[in-house]
């Protein structure tokens, strides 16, 4: 099989290779039966003209009859085979890109936009397809006619041919310049149309910002510009448009004038046929359309190529980090960090510098530093998410570079700050990637994220959608929801990433003693002093280097980071008696 990334028409013809060739099959037929039929009307012209019997001119009308139906039974059937060869071509493609980004990690997202990677799925693909089907059809189509068609038309008169035809070899480059024309401004169109769409979509998004700043009348101004410049540019693409119809009329009329001039004589002095000279012209019309579509199916090919190579861009991309570990490991006993510095990609000072600590089965250690030294990178790296060098990590005293990777992940819940949670129930948010849904264990969760009272509030309780078209949840509830989804997993190891930061203090408080029994090993990164306490051992990054490791009073008493932190968490709570909700 040719490698789809080098070679995408020749895999995917391979790939359908019978629905290929049945396609082709069908359309050669069909277009050898359609250009018969002139060269029959004109002997049924000859007949009524010659005043033949009634039954000679019936015979002819029957062949043209036949011919015709075995046409349409044909082109119906072209019809469909391509249809379905193009269409499973861009299933596979989407399907292709679609796992292709599940796979990718953050240096891949980082560098494309969503817009851009959307544009892949959805322009690019069809693009291709276009190429790969209409464009192919075309252009075999072409040629099929042009090999039919001109062996008639000389059967018919060497001299008339040469001089009918003489132009028709302009055709498919003027049809291709046009065509280019028209993808450019096409283009430009649909440009205009994504600003259009996007800035409607801002206004929809934040109409209560925008009224809060009383912007109406300036977003309005904008929109209106916006629209104004998509009416030109769609103007612009039916100006080309529209001259694509006279080009080819044109180029008939050109051939029909010369074929009077050359013909008439010839019929009038009776060395043809009028059935000849109509036959003739009807070919000389038929000629137009494969030599146009040359041009059509090479424009819809160059466009094709262009959106392949920058899906095989894309597709060429290899992840992150390779999921070569064969290693599979039993129980969960130690996680051990040893002699760790990392440099984000592109970046030439390291976020993480000898980071060093060990936690056993059953431990939990509370992490803690000020925003951007490093907390969130170090746990990146102990999920794999970004490679960290080789014999840094280890579980169990292996390497997490020798552990499969889809182990190591689910032998890890992360619940990260800002967890995304899908437009789905409530239910199938927590259960996320369990195979069953069981509501007794999916409310159990809940209730030790102490979310099962409010979430049977909801208009649906568990079954209520969230989203934009459903409930939408508070900062806190998100971050709850998402720790539940994370328990439900029963990981060995569960983390913590600042994710209870928007739940109130005495809500943490609770949530983590609820926890206590029921985490397993823990890391439990946060700023809040109590829940940092609650930890066997703490550890405080400070510009990406450990600033503290140990016991809580140790660190309590060698950390200028945690003694900053313990400041203010007691001026704030001097302040209020009462914890403050900030939810
Ligand atoms: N993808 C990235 N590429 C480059 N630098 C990054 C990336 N992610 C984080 N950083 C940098 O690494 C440092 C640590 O970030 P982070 O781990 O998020 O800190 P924390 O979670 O402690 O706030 C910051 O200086 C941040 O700018
Ligand atoms: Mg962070």
């Amino acid at each position: 099989m040719p490698d789809i990334l080098s070679h995408p028409y020749r895999f995917y013809i391979w790939k359908h290779k019978a629905l290929f060739a049945l396609g082709v099959v069908a359309l050669f037929i069909t277009n050898l039966f359609d250009s018969f039929i002139p060269l029959f009307i004109g002997q049924a012209l000859d007949r009524i003209v010659d005043s033949s019997a009634l039954t000679d001119v019936a015979w002819t009308l029957g062949v043209i009859v036949a011919l015709t139906l075995g046409l349409s039974l044909f082109r119906y059937l072209w019809r469909i085979l391509w249809g379905r060869f193009h269409v499973a071509v861009a299933d596979d493609l989407r399907n292709r890109l679609y796992s292709h980004y599940t796979l990718m990690g953050p240096s891949f997202y980082q560098r494309r936009s969503i817009g851009e990677l959307m544009s892949l799925i959805n322009n690019d693909v069809n693009s291709f397809r276009m190429a790969i089907g209409p464009g192919i059809l075309i252009l075999l189509d072409a040629v099929f006619l042009i090999l039919i068609i001109t062996p008639i038309m000389l059967s018919l008169s060497v001299p008339w041919t040469l001089k009918t035809l003489i132009l028709m070899p302009l055709v498919p480059f003027v049809v291709k310049r046009v065509m280019d024309l028209i993808h450019i401004r096409y283009r430009k169109q649909q440009d205009q149309f994504a600003e259009l769409s996007g800035s409607a979509q801002e206004i929809v998004s934040g109409v209560k910002t925008i009224k809060a700043y009383a912007q109406e009348d300036n977003q309005t101004r904008l929109f209106n510009s916006f629209n104004r410049r998509y009416e030109l540019a769609c103007n612009q693409v039916a100006k080309v448009d529209a001259s694509f119809a006279p080009v080819l009329e044109l180029s008939v009329t050109v051939g029909s004038v010369i074929l009077l001039f050359v013909g008439a004589p010839a019929v009038i002095a009776g060395d043809v046929s009028v059935g000849q000279f109509f036959a003739f012209y009807q070919y000389i019309q038929r000629m137009v359309w494969p030599m146009s579509a040359l041009g059509i199916g090479f424009n819809y090919i160059q466009e094709g190529n262009a959106s392949f190579s920058r899906m095989a861009e894309a597709l060429h991309t290899a992840p992150d980090v390779e999921d070569r570990g064969p290693l599979q490991i039993e129980q969960f006993q130690s996680l051990e960090v040893k002699d760790l510095s990392f440099t984000h990609p592109g970046k030439t000072e390291p976020t993480l510098k000898n980071i060093s600590f060990r936690v056993e089965a059953g431990q939990s250690l509370g992490i803690t530093g000020m925003t951007g030294s490093g907390k969130s990178t170090l746990i990146d790296l102990l999920t794999r998410v970004y490679a960290a060098p080789p014999k840094t990590i280890f579980i169990n005293g292996h390497p997490i570079e020798e552990l499969n990777l889809s182990q190591l992940r689910n032998m890890i819940s992360v619940v990260p700050q800002d967890a995304f949670l899908f437009s789905s129930t409530v239910t199938e948010n927590i259960a996320l990637g369990m195979e069953t849904h069981d509501p007794i264990v999916v409310e159990q969760a809940a209730q030790a994220v102490n979310m099962d009272r409010e979430i049977k509030d909801f208009p649906q309780g568990y079954l209520s959608v969230l989203g934009e078209k459903g409930v939408n949840l508070s900062g806190g509830q998100r971050q709850r929801l998402t720790l539940a989804r994370a328990l439900l997993r029963k990981t060995p190891i569960v983390i913590l990433d600042d994710s209870l930061s928007a739940v109130d203090a005495k809500t943490e408080k609770r949530i983590l003693e609820m926890l206590r029994e029921e985490l397993p090993t823990s890391l439990i990164v946060s700023h809040r002093l109590a829940s940092l306490l609650w930890a066997d051992q703490i550890l405080v990054l400070h510009q990406g280097s450990v600033e503290a490791l140990g016991p809580r009073e140790q660190v309590l008493k060698h950390s200028p980071t945690l003694q900053k932190i313990a400041a203010l968490q007691s001026h704030r709570e001097a302040l209020s008696a009462e914890d403050s909700p900030h939810v």
